[in-house]
């Protein structure tokens, strides 16, 4: 399979710059004590000492001046706020769901959804675990099943729709356990654990008629369905000429209900959603999120936001939107790729993903070998990345370390924030790593919080 976009041609951002924030340098000597003050984890560095801040594409994103402008519209009411309104007809033009409740991220909705629709001791399988969303599936007392294809969990795989749902795994659980057992399928758009990998149209309407024969929901985590819309569009026969937004509309209509995490693709810095098309279900979060969240007409949010998300939803459909996005993280991950360094292929849609088994393949899982390249990658230059691999997957309620395939650094492309240099930059930043490889040699945790430890565990070097 050929990339589907290559390293820059013809795309180019379609907007200017009108504000700009400025970055700061810092020497190696202080990155060095930065990193050995935060423990090792990059989530506990402050921004302050980050030059090129890839963490993560999650409320990382610039607003456009529509957006900005849409804030001074914001109905700070805290009952009915016009921008509730605004932002219920936003999602019901664009995504097509009946009813939603805003919440003020994307696991405030995964919270409420989970405690509604999952009974204790019910399956819920799903195109590989997000780490949020299985927390909540597993405090609700549910048990989180992979059904994702085999090739998901190959780095080097280039099948181009990596986010595809096994159904012949579906149905295994399905004849083992019976239908009643599966509280629903959670299916995520463009994978983030796979390394940002899209679902097909056919393998979604194979799954559809699947789940409609069962009576069993499919809910959706939209938080990249724009993203995945676009390798729809690019690679799926059949979809060429359909717009994302047409794309993303479809996608929705063959699902039941959706959370989503706003943050990402629908342009905002704060805000997400739970959505459903089942009046019942709608009933018991609508009451739900008063305990959590605030009145269902603001779910945690100010009207303001609302307002932005509304606007945002509506910029992220848009097909050259989605060209530069894509465009730019595929330039980086050419440009990587193409210096000998092992990535996750195809690339995805939000970020270059690093493979850090084949990149360190002197260090066993234990040590870290993800945890200790994010590290290292600050050190030299000042980047800031994430882990993606045994840190982030935790451990199984019993106490087991989950030992996942994938053991990843991920490049998180914020949207709309740096430019084709600052690719540039971390591309040789990257390789300057990569060729001091043999000479890293990984950590040791020595502090491990109990919930979703990849935020806050901290290490120290193996001497
Ligand atoms: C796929 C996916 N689902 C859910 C979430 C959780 O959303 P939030 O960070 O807004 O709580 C994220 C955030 O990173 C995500 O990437």
């Amino acid at each position: 399979m050929s990339e589907v976009i290559k390293a820059r041609s013809s795309w180019a951002e379609p907007y200017k710059m009108k504000m700009v924030e400025l970055l700061k340098t810092t020497t190696k000597a202080h990155r060095l004590k930065a990193i050995q003050k935060a423990g090792y984890n990059t989530f506990l560095l402050p921004s302050e000492d980050v030059y090129i801040d890839l963490l993560t594409d999650s409320g990382t994103n610039a607003m456009s001046d529509r957006q900005w402008s849409a804030f001074m519209l914001g109905d700070e009411a805290y009952a009915g706020s016009k921008s509730y309104f605004r932002l219920e007809a936003a999602i019901q033009k664009f995504y097509g769901y009946k009813y939603i409740i805003p919440t003020h991220q994307g696991r405030g909705a995964e919270n409420i959804l989970s405690q509604v629709m999952i009974k204790p001791g019910q399956i819920i399988p799903g195109n590989m675990y997000f780490t949020t969303t299985r927390v909540h599936q597993e405090l609700a007392g549910g048990k989180f099943y992979d059904i994702i294809i085999e090739e998901a969990h190959d780095p080097n795989n280039l099948h181009p729709f990596k986010g595809n749902i096994d159904i012949q795994k579906l149905d295994e659980l399905v004849k083992k356990n019976g239908a009643e057992k599966i509280a629903y399928i959670s299916l995520a758009s463009n994978v983030n654990m796979a390394g940002g990998q899209p679902f097909s149209m056919e393998n979604l309407k194979q799954l559809h008629q699947y789940t409609r024969k069962h009576n069993i929901q499919i809910i959706h985590d939209m938080t990249r369905v724009a993203e995945n819309a676009y390798f729809i569009q690019q690679r799926e026969p059949g979809y060429r000429k359909k717009s994302i937004r047409q794309i993303v509309k479809e996608i929705c209509s063959l699902t039941d209900g959706a959370t989503m995490s706003a943050k990402k693709d629908a342009l905002v810095n704060i805000g997400g959603f739970m959505a459903t098309n089942d009046y019942k279900v709608y009933e018991e979060a609508r009451n739900l999120v008063v305990v959590y969240e605030g009145l269902h007409t603001y779910g945690g949010l100010a009207g303001r936001d609302m307002e932005a998300i509304a606007v945002g939803i509506e910029e992220s459909l848009d097909d050259q939107h989605q060209k530069a996005r894509i465009g730019q993280v595929h330039y980086l991950g050419n440009k990587i790729k193409s210096a000998g360094i092992p990535i996750v292929q195809p690339i995805g849609g939000h970020g270059v993903f690093i493979d850090a088994k084949s990149f360190l393949p002197h260090l066993p899982q234990d040590l870290f070998p993800a945890q200790s390249l994010a590290a290292e990658l600050y050190i030299e230059s000042g980047i800031r990345t994430m882990e993606r691999g045994i840190v982030s997957a935790g451990r199984r309620p019993n106490g087991e370390n989950y030992y996942p395939n994938l053991e990843l650094v991920r490049l998180t492309i914020p949207r709309r924030v740096y430019t084709q240099a600052h690719m540039d930059v971390i591309a040789e930043s990257v390789s300057a790593v990569f060729q001091r490889r043999s000479r890293i040699k990984g950590l040791k945790m020595i502090y491990e919080p109990k919930y979703l430890r990849f935020f806050q565990a901290t290490f120290e070097k193996i001497k």
